[in-house]
């Protein structure tokens, strides 16, 4: 049988960038680590405004009591996966900021990523915290596998402290919630200025390099 050859593409025929990649961007472990934790933190946040409630009724209360203890899985990876990106951002210089971008925009941004690298640590301590505090000594599972052990220094305070401590850390976790969703709103705000309004392709600094279009001489 004959092949129509015109239809076979040309793989010798060159690749040349889109215009987005001549764009400085994140390195591929802080682009990962960007949207793994993205992605933690919203199911974070739902299923943490949610089951405080559902907890209380009876229509959902056993559904809420899996989830706080996948909540309190996922959290406690979100601590481990940030850990790890803080170090990597401070041992790995990020990408130049566009040149378009106004003096007080840019401390802006860096004010808002610092404050995210303390929500995204923040966070998940003061839930372990609250957790290792409270006087249900309720186990914490990750996700199913093996349990997590207290922080022992909270975990040991006398009994007749322990109410008071887990409700001051409740209140600090509940306070770093409202934060966190105060600064995502801020952050994707922001990023979808940049794309849209200012159009300097800020966004594409933390997406993967596979856009490329074949050169075909037009
Ligand atoms: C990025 C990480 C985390 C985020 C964004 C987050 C967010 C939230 C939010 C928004 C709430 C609802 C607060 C309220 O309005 O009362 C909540 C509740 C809760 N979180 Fe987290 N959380 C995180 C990590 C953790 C961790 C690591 C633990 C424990 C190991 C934990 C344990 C809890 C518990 C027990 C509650 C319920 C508190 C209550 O019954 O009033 N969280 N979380």
């Amino acid at each position: 049988m004959m092949t129509d050859t015109a239809t076979v593409p040309d793989q010798t025929e060159p690749l040349t960038p889109a215009p987005c990649q001549g764009i400085p961007r994140y390195n591929l472990v802080a682009i990962i680590l960007h949207w793994l934790i993205a992605v933690a933190i919203i199911l974070q946040l739902a299923s943490g405004l949610w089951m405080v409630d559902a907890i209380k009724g009876s229509a959902y209360q056993a559904l809420a009591y899996d989830t706080y203890q996948w909540h309190k899985s996922l959290g406690l990876t979100v601590l481990v996966l940030s850990l790890f990106r803080l170090l990597w951002r401070l041992a790995h210089k990020p990408p130049a900021l566009p040149d378009g971008m106004k003096p007080l925009e840019r401390r802006a941004a860096h004010i808002t990523h610092w404050l995210f690298y303390g929500f995204m640590i923040g966070a998940p301590l003061t839930g372990w915290a609250m957790v290792s505090a409270s006087p249900w000594d309720l186990p914490t599972i990750w996700f199913g596998v093996f349990e997590v052990p207290h922080i022992p220094w909270l975990y040991n305070i006398d009994e007749a402290s322990k109410e008071g401590v887990e409700a001051g850390f409740k209140l600090s976790h509940e306070i770093m919630g409202k934060l966190g969703l105060a600064l995502l709103l801020l952050h994707v705000g922001a990023a979808l200025k940049h794309q849209f309004v200012a159009k300097d392709h800020l966004m594409w600094r933390m997406l993967p390099r596979f856009q490329r279009t074949k050169t075909n001489g037009e």
